[in-house]
């Protein structure tokens, strides 16, 4: 099999030219709020090579100043001119007196004292975000406090909130969330005001919104070796995923606006390989769950084999297990985590199963000395085997989330009927676009459409499954943009229909290579192509007898669209500007070429055996071509490996 398993290497600077501006902010699924010239109502945060001064507040969410410090860095990013960050104290407002007559105010309410000094003296409403999770409010206000004409504040109903509200901003100035992920140009503007209405948003459709890190071998987990270690991994799992990993994706994450995640699993233990990552997770402000068959916050295989005893089997050996959950729950409990319940393995039947969730329940009535748990968010995942004990009869208390899921192939198995919609607990989905399991795996590149996510999880969204989404990414690494696509959608279903979900393309082009509209829409036009070709068959499934070498002129005509494909996207490649080619060639090029490649030689491998048998000559040809594909694949592999000094 020809597979470019990517090992990702990583550089400390990559160049940034000025661009051309092409005017407008881009901002995804989201309201704009921002110009780059000053207008009727606009309010500067760099104008004149000045920026305005940011505030917040000592007692703020130390996430919330984590992603300040973000938004400082990322003006500075756009416009050179980096604006101070202050700690104000309620008690020394004087002292603001000789500082700005205009600041930025950021803070989440109830939390910040600064912010509700501000709310009270200007007699902001806040009621549209007030107790509602993960919502934001931005405007401009007048003498917020003493000394101060004006302010821009920034404000969150919670930790989120502010967090996303500042990431929305970000954004909008030009700093893609995937700036370091894959490597999108910043783009520059001398100025950047924003509108003095600004922006808002009330609560994101889904509460949990999350990916899942799932096939970490080979790719992923050797580039974090070599980018995150110093060599050697973890001391009990080697593994790689260490806090310096982790803190890349959780502000990954937050920049997406997701605020969940299913860590690595296979040889990994999250809790265990830096005592530092649930720490960390909490700070930034993820909340941190275990996958479908991890129960109560500990890895399965990999923790159970560290320090299990016996066999992983309830039926048989139920003391050591309890015991191994109370120890995860303790572990847990100081951060933000929704606990799966449940358990997948051995010797499993409904009646012990439910005994299964009703001792966790307990474990956490324990270990959170509470009666009630119904306010320790829960999850049961309903895959695979799991669906049909449901099927059978098997219930959970109705706090509990039920998550559905797809058939590993993107169709969602089951949906909540009528009487399933009204649980507290909610439901939601675990859905895929990357499967490690049988009958076979899908895991190379990017091989589903985002018009076929769209659709199924606008079914989850009419049937109420909203309380929780999981993305299985696999390595993540090769679904860029439909990892944003899916965390947007959770974020705000409402602003997407059948007719837009292409703009959601093009507006991804223009902001992360910065082409013109016309070229957004030919890469739009290539995405969607390239993902209808792997769809029809994923990449890994391919053969010598896919496409009819004698009907219907079948593989012709696909080599036709795949050789167009690599010519579109090498002559947009050539078009754009250096420091946007290493983000083109991830996202678009590389993956083009290789499904172009692939394709092309499985063919041409067709046709090689069609001569054969025919006994003609030419054959040898094709068994030529074959080999010169496969060694393009190496060559194109060898492209990413070496791209920005080898990041990679
Ligand atoms: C503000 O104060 C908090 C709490 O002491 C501290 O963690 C943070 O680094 C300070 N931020 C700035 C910008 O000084
Ligand atoms: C708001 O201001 C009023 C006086 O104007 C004061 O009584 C009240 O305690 C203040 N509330 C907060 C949260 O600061
Ligand atoms: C690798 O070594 C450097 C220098 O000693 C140290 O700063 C860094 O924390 C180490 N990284 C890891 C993951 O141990
Ligand atoms: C959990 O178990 C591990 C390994 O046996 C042990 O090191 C750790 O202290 C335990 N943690 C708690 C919270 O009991
Ligand atoms: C558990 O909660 C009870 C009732 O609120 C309280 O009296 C007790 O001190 C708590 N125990 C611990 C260990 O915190
Ligand atoms: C949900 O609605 C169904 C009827 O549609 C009812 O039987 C059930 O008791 C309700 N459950 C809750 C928790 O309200
Ligand atoms: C190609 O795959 C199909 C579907 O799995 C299978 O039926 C066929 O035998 C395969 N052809 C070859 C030459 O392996
Ligand atoms: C995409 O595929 C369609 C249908 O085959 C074709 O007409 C179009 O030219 C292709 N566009 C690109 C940019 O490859």
């Amino acid at each position: 099999m020809v597979s470019s398993c990517r090992r990702w290497a990583y550089v400390t600077s990559v160049a940034l030219g000025l661009l051309a501006l092409t005017g407008g902010a881009f901002a995804i699924g989201q309201e704009t709020c921002v110009a780059f010239k000053s207008g009727q109502s606009t309010f500067p945060i760099v104008s004149n090579r000045k920026a305005t001064p940011i505030l917040v507040s000592p007692d703020e969410w130390p996430g919330v100043q984590r992603a300040a410090t973000d938004f400082a860095s990322d003006i500075q990013q756009v416009t050179g001119i980096k604006p101070t960050l202050r700690n104000i104290t309620t008690s020394n407002l004087q002292s603001l007196a000789s500082l700005a007559t205009n600041a930025i105010i950021v803070g989440t309410l109830g939390k910040s004292a600064l912010i509700d000094e501000v709310v009270n003296r200007t007699k902001l409403d806040v009621s549209s975000i007030q107790g509602k999770w993960e919502a934001f409010l931005a405007k401009e206000v007048s003498n917020p406090l003493p000394g101060i004409k004006s302010a821009y504040v920034i404000v969150g109903a919670d930790k989120r909130g502010t967090i996303f509200a500042l990431y929305d901003h970000s954004e909008q100035f030009g700093v893609s969330p995937w700036y370091w992920w894959a490597d999108a140009p910043t783009t520059k503007h001398s100025d950047i005001f924003v509108t003095s209405s600004g922006c808002s948003h009330g609560s994101p459709t889904v509460q949990y919104r999350a990916i899942f890190l799932n096939d970490e071998q080979p790719a992923l987990q050797n580039w974090a070796m070599e980018k995150f270690t110093n060599g050697t991994g973890a001391a009990l799992t080697g593994s790689p995923f260490n806090h310096f990993f982790y803190t890349k994706l959780f502000e990954l994450i937050l920049r997406l606006k997701g605020n969940h995640l299913w860590p690595a699993q296979w040889s990994s233990a999250f809790g265990v390989d830096d005592p530092q990552n649930q720490a960390l997770a909490d700070w930034y402000g993820i909340v941190m769950g275990t996958s479908h068959e991890e129960p109560m916050m500990r890895s399965i295989p990999v923790e159970w084999n560290l320090f299990g005893v016996g066999q992983w089997d309830y039926g048989t050996n139920q003391q050591f297990i309890y015991n191994f959950w109370v120890n995860g729950t303790e572990r847990a409990k100081p951060y933000e985590n929704m606990f799966t319940v449940g358990m997948r393995g051995n010797g499993q039947n409904i009646q012990l199963l439910e005994k299964v969730v009703s001792d966790q329940r307990q474990i956490l009535m324990d270990v959170y000395n509470t009666s009630d748990v119904t306010h320790i968010p829960q999850v049961w995942t309903l895959y695979k085997e799991v669906e049909g004990y449901y099927d059978d009869g098997m219930r959970v208390p109705d706090d509990i989330a039920l998550m559905w899921t797809d058939d590993n192939w993107g169709n969602i198995r089951r949906l909540p009927l009528p009487s399933e919609r009204n649980r507290t607990g909610g439901a939601g989905v675990y859905y895929h676009i990357d499967y490690v399991g049988d009958p076979r795996d899908y895991k190379w590149i990017t091989s589903s459409q985002i018009e076929k996510t769209y659709e199924q999880m606008s079914l989850a969204v009419a049937r109420n499954a909203v309380r929780i989404w999981v993305l299985n990414v696999g390595d993540m690494k090769p679904y860029e943009m439909h990892t944003e696509f899916f965390l947007t959608l959770a974020w705000d279903a409402d602003r997407w229909t059948p007719a837009n979900i292409n703009d959601f393309v093009v507006s991804w082009a223009q902001r992360e290579f910065h082409v013109s509209q016309q070229d957004a829409v030919e890469v739009a036009a290539l995405i969607h192509n390239v993902t209808r070709h792997n769809m029809r068959r994923k990449p890994e499934l391919l053969n010598s007898t896919t496409y009819s070498l004698v009907n219907y002129r079948e593989a012709e005509t696909i080599m036709d669209e795949m050789n167009n494909m690599v010519a579109a996207s090498t002559r947009l490649y050539n078009s754009l500007p250096v420091n946007a080619q290493a983000a083109f060639f991830e996202m678009v090029h590389h993956p083009i070429q290789a499904t172009a490649t692939l394709t092309n030689m499985w063919i041409a491998a067709g046709i090689n055996n069609l001569r054969a048998s025919q006994a003609r000559l030419s054959a040898n040809d094709y068994a030529t071509q074959v080999e010169n594909l496969f060694l393009h694949d190496a060559e194109l592999e060898k492209n990413y490996h070496t791209l920005l000094d080898g990041k990679w």
